[in-house]
């Protein structure tokens, strides 16, 4: 088993003396379609084999009893004490909250939970957490709730207490994840397609940044709002329905006038950046990664400097790789102001990769930065008994 499935479950029958159920609940990568999902894009997301691992089971106390075991931290709390508060405990307190505003039956539970996804990485930590209680509960508590309805209940729960506007990309790939596939999700019909991941002599790396930059919540919600500002202008002085409209990039050239400059240039991204992952999920289907892996790089000049969400240090970790000779793309991932990039490099020359941008990000900004090699793997499951 996992040593961390495992200490989990140690953990658990310790503290609580009784048998729990395991989960296995995966971060995410996403190739392509960033900052699309709450723009009625396509996103191109896979559920990774890092994640957060569950120990929970029903109790007869009738509370609820959470232990972080990676924070050593814990609350045990009535239903009736459920409100928003701070860090892990609004994660899964939200989700909790989820259940009881559908008028869900869950009872009194003890749970343990840990991970090993490097908080503020871009793999989407907080998804993993919110999926896999989310999973569990509705299992031990035969709440009925299907996967996609689980990924809408956590996506939810993420903006009710954390306060963070959050599309569904990260709950959908948590929850729907299949292992050797990515998932083409249509970001407006909530309807998705697996493609296998085919990458031959290629690998995915990630590279974190280590560092991670304040007030993410709040500069996140606000792209949310300029590109929903810009849309509103659009369809009020164009005509438009969706940023998917045809002809949409020339009905934003006749509404820049009347646009901020911030909106213009997020409404321009998210058009060009759904244009791409549509063609780059073509490119995927003809294993065609070496023009897969230049829209990636284009992704990344978008996201920095029209709907600058990047910094320095993910400046940098993107444009160095995109000069290497193994690596066919790189780009930031996730919500951006640090984390992680992403990277599609030749398995034969990995390690050599993984030491020069190391030592070129050490020499630049004297932090260490870390790599990754992550797999795919399924959404959220059962891993015992
Ligand atoms: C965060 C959000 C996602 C998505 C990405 C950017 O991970 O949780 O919904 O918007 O940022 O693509």
């Amino acid at each position: 088993m996992n040593p961390i499935a495992a200490n989990v479950a140690t953990a658990f029958t310790a503290a609580y003396q009784h048998t729990p159920q395991l989960y296995f609940s995966p971060g995410r990568i996403n190739l392509i379609g960033e900052h699309v999902d709450y723009n009625d894009g396509f996103v191109l997301p896979a559920a990774i084999n890092k994640g957060v691992y569950y120990a929970v089971a029903a109790n007869t106390s009738g509370l609820i009893n959470i232990s972080a075991l990676d924070y050593n931290e814990q609350i045990s709390i009535p239903f009736s004490d459920i409100n928003k508060t701070s860090g892990w405990r609004n994660y899964v307190l939200s989700v909790v909250n989820e259940f009881l505003l559908l008028h869900k039956n869950i009872g009194g539970f003890d749970c343990i939970f840990s991970g090993d996804i490097p908080i503020g990485s871009g793999m989407s930590s907080s998804a993993a957490v919110e999926g896999g209680l989310a999973f569990a509960l509705n299992e031990i508590f035969n709440a009925g709730l299907s996967r996609k309805e689980l990924a809408l209940l956590c996506q939810r729960a993420e903006h009710n207490f954390p306060n963070m506007k959050c599309g569904i990309m990260d709950q959908y790939a948590n929850l729907q994840g299949k292992k050797d596939n990515v998932i083409l999700l249509d970001c407006k019909t909530i309807e998705h397609q697996y493609y296998p991941l085919l990458l031959g002599e290629y690998i995915i790396v990630l590279i974190n940044s280590n560092v991670h930059h304040e007030l993410v919540t709040g500069e996140y919600n606000l792209r949310r709002k300029w590109s929903g500002d810009g849309l509103n202008i659009l369809k009020n002085n164009a005509g438009v329905q969706s940023f998917r409209d045809k002809d949409i990039a020339g009905k934003l050239e006749t509404c820049k006038a009347s646009m901020s400059s911030e909106e213009y240039n997020c409404c321009k991204y998210v058009i060009e950046e759904i244009a791409r992952t549509q063609l780059a999920v073509e490119l995927l289907a003809q294993n065609n990664l070496r023009a897969f892996g230049q829209l990636m790089n284009a992704t990344h000049l978008g996201l920095s400097k029209l709907y600058t969400v990047s910094c320095k240090e993910l400046d940098f970790l993107a444009d160095y790789a995109a000069t290497h000779e193994a690596v066919l793309g790189s780009r930031m991932m996730g919500g951006g102001f640090g984390g992680c990039t992403i990277n599609i490099v030749r398995k034969d020359s990995t390690a050599q990769f993984i030491e020069a941008i190391s030592a070129a990000y050490l020499q630049q900004f004297n932090i260490k930065a870390e790599a990754y090699i992550v797999e795919t793997s399924n959404g959220v499951e059962k891993i015992a008994p």
